[in-house]
């Protein structure tokens, strides 16, 4: 992996770093300095009920150029279409007695391992969760920073091991209709993602569990949800029930509503606007007033040194 950061920020692989402990550093590093933020920011042990907590801070994954977002803007600003199309309502929807635990996932497809498990057990196999904050880059043009808790995507296909024939895989979010707190129809369900095989077994590629060392809420995706932080939102299927093997490129969910806008790259790209709006700039949520400040966009939403060369090659403007 080349994500390596500074030695200070290194901290006890003991538990998570639960958000005050953010906080906390903020205003530490604004009156010590920033080699004594270390030694005070020896995290707390979270509660939690569900399988991998507390998580262990994984330091190569935490970067001292990015600032979190505040957990409330994490788990209320939402795009969850099948609890809502506006960004608040997924919050109360989704929590209107929608069970997220006990959860069965299916691993299926070209495979030699295709299995269904609960997900408390998967998270168990998968050797406990671990915290690592990624840039997330929405294609609507904001943006938040987030402590995701989870395992790496890769250790999941090891263990399926899949045939030579496989080269993609997709995600398939549960069929919401009749769900409690079920929005109404918005886009065909059940929402579906994928990515090539290679990308999936790229070291960022990950499976989200919690955030912020605590089981993730409902809203934003529980028990399981992707994360590919190099990629537009919208890959980032949630609430995962089936993980598909396949040989051919798979139509991703908003592939199929709006072709000419969303693609099944998905990769972040300031060059290559949407049809309707530049992806140049983003906002930032959660700062400088209710409706952010504006930064650059980056390629590959920052992550370029470590992902461009999966697309060596490729002509970025066709495969957006
Ligand atoms: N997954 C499902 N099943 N349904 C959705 O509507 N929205 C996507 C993605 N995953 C979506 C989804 C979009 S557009 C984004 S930007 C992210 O979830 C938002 O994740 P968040 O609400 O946790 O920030």
């Amino acid at each position: 992996m080349h994500l390596r950061f500074p030695k200070a920020w290194e901290l006890p692989e003991s538990a998570a770093t639960p958000e005050s402990a953010y906080r906390n550093r903020r205003a530490i590093l604004k009156t010590l300095g920033f080699g004594a933020a270390a030694l005070a920011l020896a995290p707390r042990g979270v509660r939690a009920t569900t399988a991998g907590f507390p998580t262990r801070v994984n330091p190569d994954y935490r970067d001292p150029a990015l600032t979190p977002t505040s957990y409330e803007h994490i788990t209320s600003y939402i795009n969850f279409y099948e609890f809502g199309t506006d960004k608040a309502s997924p919050k109360i929807n989704a929590n209107k007695g929608w069970k997220t635990e006990p959860w069965t996932v299916e691993i299926a497809g070209l495979i030699n391992n295709p299995l269904k498990i609960d997900a408390n057990d998967l998270v168990a196999k998968m050797g406990g969760a671990e915290q690592r904050v990624y840039r997330l880059r929405c294609v609507e043009a904001w943006s938040m920073v987030v402590p995701w808790d989870g395992f790496p995507l890769a250790k999941l296909i090891k263990l399926a091991d899949p045939k030579p024939e496989a080269k993609f895989v997709t995600f398939s979010t549960f069929n919401p209709v009749g769900a409690p707190g079920y929005a109404g129809p918005a886009l065909d369900w059940p929402y579906l993602e994928g990515l090539r095989l290679d990308e999936a077994m790229h070291d960022l590629s990950f499976i989200a569990t919690g955030i912020y060392g605590k089981p993730i809420p409902n809203q934003n995706g529980a028990p399981l949800r992707l994360v590919v932080p190099w990629k537009y939102g919208f890959k980032y299927g949630k609430s995962i029930v089936k993980i598909d093997f396949v040989a051919k490129q798979p139509v991703n969910t908003w592939q199929a509503m709006q072709a000419r806008e969303y693609g099944f790259y998905a990769n972040v790209n300031p060059n290559v606007d949407h049809p309707r709006w530049t992806q140049a700039s983003e906002r930032v949520i959660g700062a400088g007033g209710p409706f952010g400040t504006r930064q650059k966009t980056l390629m590959f939403n920052g992550y370029e040194a470590q992902v461009a060369a999966l697309y060596k090659g490729m002509d970025l403007r066709k495969n957006y």
